[in-house]
């Protein structure tokens, strides 16, 4: 008989037994569908290391892309200030003084350059005189066919000539002559001391003011009639700031008048101007020479030694000049 002890270690045995067999089996079957499924130890111990390894560069590139992230922004924060200070601080700095220096010269050299040089330096007299004669119609009182404003204005001896052969360029704007405004001064002192109050009731005419005048004088008595006491625009003594038109105060009634002539003023300035550097410039029987009529208001500035001349022989500007 089998003690109680012996028939269960029996028990245990048998499922030992089971146990193991069972394990065999189930290992078996595992290796026949591993094979059957095609498995590749090797292989896949193989994938296994590149799959660790591609993980260990993956790492590695982290830490690689980390660096310079961690270096990217360290460039930028220590570029930025340098590419902000110089431009900013530095080169406009050092640009502006120079760009400032010239700028306060520029007004300087430009006022007094338009004014005095214009009026009685420009270019010298030789080329001119030619052509004028030349160019010269049989009648100063006409216009030539087509003739156009010139690039510059006429000088002749250095004295500014504007006629209707001798017109102006339509850009010359030199204002009123400072030096005539300073001898009409003188000139009004002197008349004053004789009663004689003169207002230069109009002097410097720019361009636009001068065909504004001359296309209401036209439209009014017509271009012929017009022409004989008016000046076409670019053509009138009056752009160049030389010309005075003279009448007194409290006797307007006489201003750009016939009559003024007859006048104690008309009288005084006819027989005194050329002591000042003004002339007539329109007088009695002249209309053919100077191409107006008879103005006894209208004087011109060529300066002391001219206006003498003038004066003593009786003659006209353009008789002065030679261009008649
Ligand atoms: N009265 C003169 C001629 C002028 O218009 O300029
Ligand atoms: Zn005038």
């Amino acid at each position: 008989m089998k003690s109680r002890y012996s028939h269960s270690q029996d028990k245990k045995n048998t499922y030992i037994k089971w146990g193991a067999g069972s394990l065999l089996a189930l290992l078996l079957i595992a290796g026949s569908w591993l094979y059957a499924n095609g498995w590749d130890a090797e292989r896949s111990f193989a994938a296994l290391k590149g799959q660790q390894a591609e993980e260990t560069e993956a790492s590695e590139e982290e830490v690689d892309a980390q660096e310079p992230v961690s270096e990217k922004p360290e460039e930028p924060v220590s570029e930025k200030p340098k590419e902000q200070e110089p431009p900013v601080v530095e080169e406009p700095t050092a640009e502006e003084p120079a760009a400032e220096e010239p700028k306060p010269e520029e007004p300087a050299v430009e006022k007094p350059e338009p004014e005095e040089p214009k009026a009685e330096e420009p270019p010298a007299a030789e080329e001119p005189k030619e052509e004028p004669a030349a160019q010269q119609p049989a009648d100063a009182t006409t216009y030539q066919d087509g003739i156009k404003l010139p690039a510059k204005p006429t000088y002749i001896n250095n004295i500014l000539l504007a006629n209707k052969q001798h017109p102006l360029p339509q850009s010359y704007a030199p204002g009123e002559s400072k030096e005539a405004r300073a001898a009409f001064e003188a000139m009004k002192k002197d008349a004053q001391a004789a009663g004689i109050n003169l207002n230069a009731f109009s002097t410097y005419r720019e361009f636009a003011r001068q065909k504004q005048l001359y296309e209401g004088y036209a439209a009014k008595d017509g271009a012929k009639a017009a022409d004989r006491y008016s000046a076409r625009p670019g053509f009138s003594e009056h752009q160049t700031g030389l010309a005075f038109d003279i009448g007194e105060t409290g006797q307007e009634q006489h201003w750009a008048s016939a009559s003024f002539g007859a006048t104690k003023g008309g009288k005084w300035l006819k027989a005194n101007a050329h002591k000042y550097g003004f002339i007539l410039r329109y007088p009695e029987g002249a209309e053919k020479i100077t191409g107006y009529m008879h103005e006894s208001w209208h004087f011109r500035f060529v300066g002391n030694a001219a206006a003498k001349q003038i004066f003593a022989k009786g003659i006209t500007l353009e008789q002065y000049l030679g261009v008649q």
